[in-house]
């Protein structure tokens, strides 16, 4: 039996949106600039969708901000998308404080700069207390690493003898995966046009609703957001029933 925690099958908003912001790079070509004049449009998208999601209420909202393979970019962009964050971290933290968000990161950060790591803890620190919305951010993030990290995490337990190999279920192994302690992404967004989950979330995004849409992020408004609800909640979420078992759950 699968006795992991489903997501309920019937709510017409997102409670945890899921995005991978991408198309910023090309949105600067289009307008002959540099990459990182893409990335700074793109964090002014990352405003407008914040403001959006608390005014409908979504409760967590999670944003590709750095992948572990976008190390390998160009130094001069790492660069650029590295003075990008410690920017906003200076800036937007205490807005965001203000506005009853709470910010968590999610990723391997040893990687980053001091500086940043110490904004990110404090970023943390400050807003542990806010409900209004959950703000992810993944940073040196990578769904395979996140599997690996709840794997040994989880034989660190069965080597302490907290935990015996055979009550390892989906459950439990869940619990040590990043944002466990969060609703279940319901919808999943990619701007940019590619058809591709990008190794973010892979075991996050298991019943999740996929919204792919060619607008790059920079472009990424209310209206674009509206538009991704609006295909959301005509959804039908089956999570392996089928519809008249639904109609009889959730009578209309
Ligand atoms: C993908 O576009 C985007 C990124 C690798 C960076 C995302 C970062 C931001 C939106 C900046 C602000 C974020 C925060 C949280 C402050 P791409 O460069 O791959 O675009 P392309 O596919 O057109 O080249």
């Amino acid at each position: 039996m699968n006795d992991s925690p489903l997501p309920t099958p019937d709510s017409p908003t997102p409670r945890h949106i899921a995005i991978i912001m991408d198309g910023n790079g090309r949105w600067a070509k289009a307008r002959h600039r540099p990459r990182s004049i893409g990335h700074r449009a793109g964090a002014r998208a990352v405003n407008i969708c914040i403001d959006a999601c608390l005014e409908k209420g979504v409760q967590a909202l999670t944003l590709f901000a750095f992948s572990s393979e976008n190390w390998r970019r160009p130094a001069e962009e790492v660069g650029a998308l590295m003075q990008l964050f410690l920017r906003a971290l200076d800036r937007e933290v205490d807005e965001l404080h203000r506005r009853g968000v709470r910010i968590r990161f999610i990723g391997e950060r040893s990687a980053f700069s001091p500086d940043i790591q110490t904004r990110m803890a404090r970023a943390e620190t400050l807003t542990a207390g806010n409900r209004q919305l959950t703000l992810c951010i993944a940073a040196n993030y990578g769904g395979r690493w996140d599997i690996v990290q709840a794997a040994r995490a989880a034989a660190h337990e069965v080597l302490a003898g907290r935990l015996a190999p055979d009550d390892i279920d989906e459950a439990r192994l869940g619990s040590f995966f990043s944002l466990h302690d969060l609703p279940e992404p319901d919808l999943f967004i990619r701007t940019g046009g590619d058809l591709r989950i990008s190794n973010f979330l892979l075991w996050q995004l298991a019943y999740c609703e996929l919204y792919f849409t060619e607008v790059l992020w920079p472009d990424f408004d209310r209206a674009a957001l509206h538009l991704a609800l609006k295909d959301f909640a005509r959804r039908e979420r089956r999570f392996g029933m089928i519809s008249e078992q639904l109609a009889q759950e959730s009578p209309a």
